[in-house]
């Protein structure tokens, strides 16, 4: 199974084909979605630091112009299917926003 490494955290294993957003999640990550995995929010966005992703959708450009967003290695977590070892930053929390995550996207 692939390794999910946060940033200052422990790793996990996590199942591959998993979104991003919810592997975070689910091992104890306080990432945001606040748009409920629409890639419209821009909440759930991480720093790629390590790891073979796909390239960026469609919808993440849409999004990223929308907001204004040009940096290097952000991605979308909720456009982000697991596919291999991976190290990646959380940019928001729930612990650094104060904010509540949002609705949990679909699987
Ligand atoms: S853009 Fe809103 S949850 Fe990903």
């Amino acid at each position: 199974m692939p390794q999910l490494t946060v940033l200052g955290m422990n790793a996990f294993e996590v199942e591959a084909g998993k979104k991003l957003v919810l592997a975070l999640e689910d091992n104890g990550v306080g990432i945001l979605h606040r748009c409920g995995g629409k890639a419209r929010c821009t909440t759930c966005r991480i720093e790629i630091l390590e790891g073979d992703f796909e390239d960026v959708t469609a919808a993440e450009k849409k999004a990223f112009d929308e907001k204004g967003l040009v940096e290097d290695n952000i991605r979308l977590s909720c456009q982000v299917r697991i596919t291999g070892d991976m190290t990646v930053r959380p940019i928001m929390t729930v612990q650094t926003s104060g904010m509540e995550p949002g609705p949990r996207p679909a699987e």
